[in-house]
């Protein structure tokens, strides 16, 4: 069975329509959210359907999920054949859930009501400065997480979707052989941790994180078999950070802080170094200028979510400047993230 208009080229919009397109934005998020929650592109696996078959298998109203998968497929996102029925595409592969590349949990985090109520603040926190998570949900992203059992569940299976992405990139791109020890700050689950001590097998980590010692943690180690060599250690960074280390990873940690927050972690960073070794942030640099970066708008979910920000380069020697490091390297690696080598003076 071919597929309609699968193909066809998408004429250019005028810029009226294009920004209506932006204005309707949220409408997407939707879309792409209840999708997701009813695992429609799961149901698409084996070949096409057609949204009766649908909603009777997902509790829907099948009028009422046609209209949604119709409105998917104009923006490229399922495609309904010349049968009537929906099939897959390129993008809404990647909702499938347990695929490598799935971005299912992601959609789903991002689409939930308590995330959505967030993002409705969003001029709160333009007004202010300060994160319209506590503004809207009345406590901070950490406390709320830390009560609803099924919004951190969310949450961690949307930061564990895309992060697996950059564990390979990340190890690629930098030569960790020239150290003995590395100490993952706020390292969560330890992937990264873990992906670079299989691939370094003379190395030893420790993972430091407020809820480090945790199943999840040990199950990832012992997946990569690692865990003889990487232990887990719980903590609070903002009061001190365990020594020993040659190298010490920030990865994804400073964005979610705002400059005095940040710069005190880095001052905990340099008391444990105690002069020596290699600090490694692991993060997104913002490009300057207007070109296209996703970047820029995770930062407005920093800021509506934590009070944090995506920092560009200057932005980085600015907060290594007060924290006591010296800037030495940016290295590009092949996902977002770049990775910022630092040396204490
Ligand atoms: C955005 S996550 C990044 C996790 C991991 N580095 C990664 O890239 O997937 C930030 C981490 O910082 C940890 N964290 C937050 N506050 C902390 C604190 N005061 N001390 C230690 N860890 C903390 C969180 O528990 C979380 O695991």
């Amino acid at each position: 069975m071919t597929a309609k208009n699968c193909s066809e080229d998408i004429k250019q919009p005028s810029q009226e329509i294009a920004l209506m397109h932006m204005i309707h934005g949220s409408r997407i998020t939707q879309l792409i959210y209840v999708a997701a929650k009813l695992k429609i592109a799961d149901l698409l696996q084996d070949g096409p359907k057609n949204s009766e078959e649908l909603a009777r298998t997902v509790d829907a109203h099948p009028r009422a999920l046609f209209r949604l998968l119709r409105a998917l497929a104009s923006v490229g996102i399922f495609c309904e054949n010349e049968a009537g029925c929906f099939q897959l595409t390129p993008l809404a592969k990647h909702l499938q859930t347990g695929i490598p590349g799935s971005l299912a949990a992601y959609a789903i985090m991002v689409g939930e009501p308590w995330s959505w109520r967030v993002e409705g603040e969003l001029l709160y926190s333009v007004r202010t400065g300060k994160p319209a998570f506590t503004h809207a949900l009345g406590m901070d992203v950490h406390e709320y997480l830390n009560n609803d059992a099924e919004a951190a569940k969310q949450f961690n299976e949307a930061m564990t979707s895309f992060s697996g992405h950059e564990l390979a990139p990340v190890v690629t791109a930098y030569d960790f052989s020239q150290f003995k020890t590395i100490i993952d700050v706020g390292g969560g689950h330890g992937a990264m941790l873990a992906e670079i001590l299989k691939t370094y097998p003379g190395l030893r980590g420790k993972v430091f994180d407020l809820r480090a010692v945790d199943q999840a943690a040990r199950s990832i180690l012992d997946k990569q078999g690692v865990t003889d060599r990487c232990e887990l250690i719980n903590g609070d960074f903002f009061k001190s950070i365990p020594g020993g280390g040659d190298a010490y990873i920030l990865k994804r940690v400073l964005h979610d802080w705002d400059d005095e927050q940040a710069v005190a972690i880095l001052k905990s960073c340099h008391r444990a170094m105690a002069g020596s070794g290699r600090l490694l942030i692991i993060e997104r640099v913002i490009p300057p200028g207007n070109e296209p970066d996703f970047g820029k708008l995770v930062d407005i979910s920093m800021l509506t979510l934590s009070g944090g920000l995506e920092r560009s380069r200057s932005e980085f020697k600015a907060i290594l400047d007060r924290g006591g490091f010296e800037l030495a390297d940016i290295i590009p690696t092949q996902c977002p993230l770049s990775l910022i080598e630092a040396r204490p003076v």
